[in-house]
């Protein structure tokens, strides 16, 4: 079965420091939610007060609306997979696999079909009876989920779990993660610090920033509708154009506005929107080249835009460091915001 969470009013405050400050979350059953947020921000704290491990300093905690803020974790029936594979190291991937069933009593023929069957979803039949060790960091962490979900958990709960591997490995092992989630309809939560992996994976992005929630939404509302400049400036890239900065113009209530590198122009004519400017750098980056334009306007000030130029485009302008450009940046892609 899955479960709908709800997280209400819950911080936490470790001696003096405050991990959690009153966090309010719904979750619904079947739901992909990724908790993003930098180093230190609180999510491990969170994950950790929903499976039970560390209980709240305030707050209440629900699952299908039943208040377990006093239950213990054996209680609340979850699933866990941690960034280090934490495989017990002297059985095979098989008995990693089966140990929580094991400790079920089940009997001895169900485990080996249920575990069978997980062998087959994470798609590594034939090493069933390697030892960890003999397995790779993205085998094993295939292993370490196939163990969270032995037990037919009610939701799952995961901490970082690409963190550890290299770079294909984890691209192939998110959309693997995702596929089991989404058959399963399994309610998930999990914590990354990695921005393109909350963008890909879930259904649904709780942005934390210093013990608080700075925005939730899906991964499309979050990029194009950041609330604040954190979540603006720690989602894609942007440029910031402040009010101190800019000397004339009338950024109205806004204290601040910004806009994404792809967003803005980039010609080798004026029109009367554009802004003159001249390269400074160009970053190959593969699929786009990342243009810095030095911008100096009586309307904007002195500043620096970063312009993303997409790599067909690049090709044919064939833009040089040190060229006059003229730069546009539409207002229907301004985001502007009332606080720095
Ligand atoms: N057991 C603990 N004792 C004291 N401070 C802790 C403990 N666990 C976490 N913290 C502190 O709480 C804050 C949030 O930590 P954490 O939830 O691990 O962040 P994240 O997972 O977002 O990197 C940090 O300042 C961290 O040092
Ligand atoms: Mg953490």
């Amino acid at each position: 079965m899955s479960v709908s969470l709800k997280i209400s009013g819950v911080s936490k405050v470790f001696e003096k420091n405050v991990a959690l400050n009153n966090v309010n979350l719904q979750i619904r059953a079947g739901e992909f939610v990724c908790l993003l947020g930098p180093s230190g921000c609180g999510k491990s704290t969170l994950l950790r007060l929903i499976a039970g491990l560390d209980r709240p300093s305030d707050g209440r905690i629900y699952i299908n609306d039943r208040d377990v803020t006093n239950l213990p974790p054996a209680r609340r029936n979850f699933g866990i997979m941690f960034q280090s594979y934490a495989l017990f190291p002297n059985l095979s991937a098989f008995e990693n696999v089966a140990y929580g069933l094991r400790n079920k009593k089940i009997k001895n023929k169900d485990i080996e079909e249920r575990v069978g069957r997980l062998f087959e979803m994470i798609k590594l039949t034939n090493a069933k009876d390697r030892l960890p060790s003999q397995m790779s960091g993205g085998e094993q962490q295939r292993v370490a989920l196939a163990r969270a979900l032995a037990t037919e958990p009610d939701f799952l709960l995961l901490d970082e779990p690409l963190s550890a591997l290299d770079a294909k490995v984890r691209i192939s092992l998110r959309k693997e993660i995702c596929s089991i989630q989404k058959e399963l309809g399994l309610t998930t939560i999990m914590v990354t610090h990695d921005q393109d992996e909350a963008l890909t994976m879930a259904d649904r992005i709780i942005v934390m920033n210093k013990a608080v929630v700075m925005q939730e939404g899906t991964p499309e509302e979050i990029y194009e509708h950041p609330e604040n400049p954190f979540v603006a400036d720690f989602i894609g890239s942007i440029n910031f154009i402040d009010r101190e900065k800019s000397r004339v113009y009338n950024l109205g209530n806004y204290e601040r506005v910004a806009i994404r590198p792809e967003k803005i122009e980039i010609e080798r004519t004026a029109d009367k929107e554009s802004l003159r400017g001249k390269i400074a750098d160009i970053e190959f980056r593969g699929f786009y080249n990342r243009v810095s334009v030095q911008v100096s306007h009586v309307v904007y000030g002195d500043m620096v835009l970063y312009v993303d130029v997409p790599f067909q485009a690049a090709k044919e302008k064939k833009f040089k460091v040190g060229e006059i450009v003229y730069v546009n940046m539409p207002k229907e892609e301004l985001l502007g915001f009332e606080s720095a």
